[in-house]
C-alpha cells in the first residue's frame, strides 16, 4: 500500500530509541525525508547512523529538551531553516511515574506535567508554522498511551496527564482546521521498549525475582498475554500521519493488545 508520504517532510521528537525511533523509520521506509530529535547528541548520532543504515537516507538531527523553553526555541528555528514546509509532526517524548498518590508532592505533578504536556504544546507550538505551509496538509500524531482509557493503579499522574494529551488532540484537530491541519493520537499499550525494561528491573531488583518475571506477571493482564513491540505501534503513527488517513481527525487510537477495553 502506499501511503502517499514520498517527498513529504516529517520531524520526530523522541525518535532515539523506542516507538518514536521506529515511527521515524517507518516514514523513512515509506519515503519521507525525516529529522529526528531528542535530549542527547550521543543518542542521536547513533539513531542517525542505523537510520541511514537501515534505509540509506540521511537523517538531520537536533538535540534539545522539551522539557526546556529555551531548547524548544532553538528546534524551532533549526526546523526553520531545515524544512520551512513541514508535513509531518510526530511527538514521542513521555512517560509514566509509578507511585501512589500520597507518595505525590507538587514537583512530582510539576514533572510530569512539563515531561507529558508541555514539551508537547511546545513542540507543536514551534511546528505550527512550517506545518501551516504544508502543501497536502499537516499531520500532526502525538503519542498518549492506553492509561488514561483505564486507568493503572499506582499511575494517578501519568493518567491524568496523558488524559491531558487525548483532550489537547481533539481540541487541536477543530481548532487547527483553517490551517488544513489534522491531529490525532495513538495510545500505546505496554510495549517493550527501555521504559518498561528499566522498569522491570528496578521492580524485579526490589521483588528479588527476574525482569522477564516481571514482564510475564504485567502481561497477563493484556487479552495477547504479551509486550507490544515498539514497530507494532509506530505503524498506526506512520498511518495516522499518511494521506490513507486523510478523514481521520481528533481521535486518539488504541494500540494495546486489547487491554483498555471500554465501550467509549
Ligand atoms: N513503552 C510503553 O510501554 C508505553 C506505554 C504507553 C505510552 N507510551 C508512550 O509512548 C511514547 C514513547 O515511549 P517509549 O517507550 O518509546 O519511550 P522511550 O523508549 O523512553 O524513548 C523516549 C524517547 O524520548 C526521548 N526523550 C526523553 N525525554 C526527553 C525530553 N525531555 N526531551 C526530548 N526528548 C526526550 C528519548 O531520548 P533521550 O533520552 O536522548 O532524550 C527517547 O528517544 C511516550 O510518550 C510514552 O509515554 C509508551
Amino acid at each position: 500500500m502506499d501511503l502517499g508520504v514520498k517527498g513529504e517532510t516529517a520531524l520526530v521528537v523522541g525518535a532515539s530509541e523506542g516507538i518514536g525511533y521506529e515511527s521515524a523509520k517507518g516514514l523513512l521506509e515509506e519515503g519521507a525525508r525525516v529529522l529526528i530529535c531528542s535530549r542527547s547528541a550521543d543518542k542521536l548520532k547513533r539513531a542517525a547512523a542505523a537510520l541511514e543504515q537501515a534505509t540509506g537516507a540521511k537523517v538531520p538531527w537536533f538535540a534539545a529538551d522539551v522539557t526546556r523553553a529555551g531548547d524548544v526555541a532553538r528546534l524551532k528555528d533549526w526546523l526553520g531553516q531545515q524544512a520551512p514546509a513541514l508535513d509531518i509532526l510526530v511527538t514521542a517524548v513521555g512517560g509514566s511515574h509509578r507511585a501512589l498518590f500520597e507518595e505525590l508532592d507538587d514537583a512530582a505533578w510539576i514533572a510530569s506535567y512539563e515531561f507529558n504536556v508541555l514539551g508537547t504544546v511546545r513542540v507543536i507550538r514551534a511546528a505550527l508554522d512550517p506545518l501551516k505551509q504544508s502543501k497536502a496538509g499537516g499531520r500532526i500524531v502525538v503519542f498518549g498511551a492506553a492509561g488514561p482509557r483505564m486507568p493503572y493503579p499506582n499511575q494517578v499522574v501519568s493518567n491524568v496527564h496523558k488524559a491531558g494529551l487525548i483532550a489537547l488532540v481533539k481540541t487541536l484537530g477543530a481548532e487547527f482546521q483553517p490551517f488544513n491541519i489534522r491531529v490525532n493520537s495513538v495510545s500505546p499499550g505496554r510495549t517493550l521498549t527501555s521504559l518498561w525494561t528499566t522498569r522491570a528491573e528496578k521492580l524485579a531488583k526490589e521483588r528479588g525475582v527476574k525482569p522477564e518475571d516481571v514482564i510475564h506477571e504485567f502481561s497477563e493482564e493484556i487479552p495477547m498475554k504479551r509486550f507490544g513491540r515498539p514497530e507494532e505501534i509506530a505503524a498506526m503513527a506512520v498511518f495516522l500521519a499518511s494521506h490513507k488517513a486523510s478523514y481521520v481527525n481528533c481521535q486518539s487510537i488504541l494500540v494495546d493488545g486489547g487491554i483498555a477495553r471500554g465501550l467509549v
